[in-house]
């Protein structure tokens, strides 16, 4: 099948890759000049993993092209995928303003009948308005079908998500869509869900936040945890076994980020708050996913005392492993506030090269960012800092200190490596482990507050 795929942003660009590979043939469009010219050289835009190799595939095989020529690309295709950005505004409402430029787009330059696939996330009701006003602006033979095809990729692991997913959900109202839809997807052995439009919009913004409302459960109860002396990772393993429950999505740590759970969250309040209904538990996930990343702040707060002029080695930058994407990463509030109360900040992340927060030190690796620091605090579980070398590392610290803000390392590791180092690990939900600095047990609690007093008198 002929497929347009409007838009080159991940799931744009995964899209198109992906139905590529799957054999149609695809035209990935974009607007921008400069991602096409990247696309058309061999590039890629984005970081994804696996991506390059699959459009390097498909081009072998002529079955992919990259172009800024919006009209033709719309002109040559039966069914177009709409998959362009839809950030969040001020008041939490999605902008739609990309979408409609392109609906126009189509409406004015079709020849002949298109299918309309919408993959970008859009509030419940657009692909109905969205349909109408194509009717209303195009001309009359023209037949327009409307799709709702949410998608359900993760950054970092987004084309394997796509060509294995959980589900595919396809929101149309006539056969005639049902039956294109088919052939697009015709190679899946997954659950197809047929269903209404808005239905199909609605999974897609109740799916994000129920994970979102995960993440922010078990973080909440991390919290409490901590006070008791219980390990929230065993709690999360115990509730996990729970097949009701399941184990994903109950890892603790700083919060969720990224481009999505904080945007659609927004989006499903906004929604709840123009229909004057209101959405409680998502208000309570949103709030306590922004507390969430201060604690970190807590934690170095109460071991050091002020943060001024404190040397703080920051870990990972990307809201996830496997991506350089900074977008509502829980690093641009924890750094904002480190700097805002003097500390000086070294970072290191293996793929984010460019930091907006301009005044810290990006490091080209883990040790050159922590010589000399006064705490470490690791704010992204990328797989190389599992397999630090503590030796050297504990060479380079001026104080011992570790926070780990995504719980990479299990307590039984971590109380070997403190004993053997004369480390102090702090970590999210779980209780704190110190280096016994040949001291017994009744003496650890006042360590820290030692280690306090020591630090000011400096
Ligand atoms: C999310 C959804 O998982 C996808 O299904 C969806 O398609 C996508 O949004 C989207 O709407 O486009 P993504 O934002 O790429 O995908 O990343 P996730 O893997 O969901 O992680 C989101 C955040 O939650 C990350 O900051 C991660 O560190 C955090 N997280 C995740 C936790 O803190 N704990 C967990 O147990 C899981």
């Amino acid at each position: 099948m002929k497929i347009t795929v409007i838009g080159t942003g991940y799931v744009g660009l995964v899209t198109g890759a992906c139905l590529a590979h799957m054999g149609h043939d695809v035209i990935c469009a974009d607007i921008s000049v400069e991602k096409i010219a990247t696309l058309q050289s061999g590039g890629l835009p984005i970081w994804e993993h696996g991506l390059k190799g699959i459009i390097d595939g498909a081009r072998n095989e002529n079955r992919i092209q990259f172009t800024t020529d919006m009209a033709q690309a719309i002109q040559e295709s039966e069914v177009l995928f709409i998959a362009v950005g839809t950030p969040s505004l001020p008041d939490g409402n999605a902008d739609l303003s990309q979408l409609w430029s392109i609906v126009v787009q189509i409406a004015t330059v079709s020849q002949s009948d298109k299918t309309i696939v919408i993959k970008s996330t859009v509030p419940v009701g657009t692909s109905d308005e969205v349909e109408a006003v194509l009717r209303h602006l195009s001309s009359d033979p023209l037949h327009f079908e409307v799709v709702s095809n949410p998608e359900f990729l993760r950054q970092g692991n987004a084309v394997y998500d796509f060509l294995h997913p959980d589900r595919i959900v396809i929101g149309c109202s006539s056969s005639r869509a049902r039956k294109t839809m088919s052939l697009i997807y015709k190679d899946f052995s997954v659950p197809i869900q047929f269903c209404d439009r808005r239905s199909a919009e609605m999974i897609k913004y109740a799916s994000n936040t129920f994970l979102a409302m995960k993440i922010s459960y078990i973080n909440m109860i991390a919290g409490l945890s901590e006070k008791v002396g219980a390990n929230v990772d065993e709690v999360a393993r115990g509730m996990g076994l729970d097949r009701r429950i399941g184990p994903s999505f109950l890892q603790a740590g700083i919060g969720y980020g990224g481009s999505c759970l904080p945007k659609d969250t927004s989006a499903l309040l906004a929604l709840g708050k123009r229909l004057d209904h209101e959405l409680p538990l998502v208000e309570a996930a949103v709030k306590i996913n922004k507390e969430q990343s201060q604690l970190i702040i807590k934690k170095l707060r109460h071991s050091l005392g002020s943060l001024n002029q404190k040397r703080i080695a920051i870990l990972g930058l990307s809201f996830k492993p496997m991506t350089d994407d900074i977008r509502e990463a829980p690093s641009l509030s924890v750094i904002r506030q480190c700097l805002k109360e003097g500390a000086i900040i070294r970072a290191y992340d293996p793929l984010v090269h460019d930091y907006p927060l301009k005044d810290i030190t990006l490091c080209h690796d883990e040790y050159s960012a922590i010589q000399f620091c006064d705490a470490i605090v690791i704010l992204t579980e990328w797989e190389q800092f599992r397999h630090l070398d503590w030796e050297r590392i504990s060479q380079k610290l001026r104080l011992p200190l570790i926070v780990d803000g995504r719980n990479i390392f299990s307590l039984k590791q971590m109380e070997a490596i403190c004993e053997k180092y004369g480390l102090i690990y702090f970590s999210v939900g779980r209780p704190t482990i110190f280096g016994t600095f040949g001291c017994d047990a009744k003496e650890k609690t006042s360590i820290l507050e030692e280690l306090k007093a020591a630090i000011n008198g400096l």
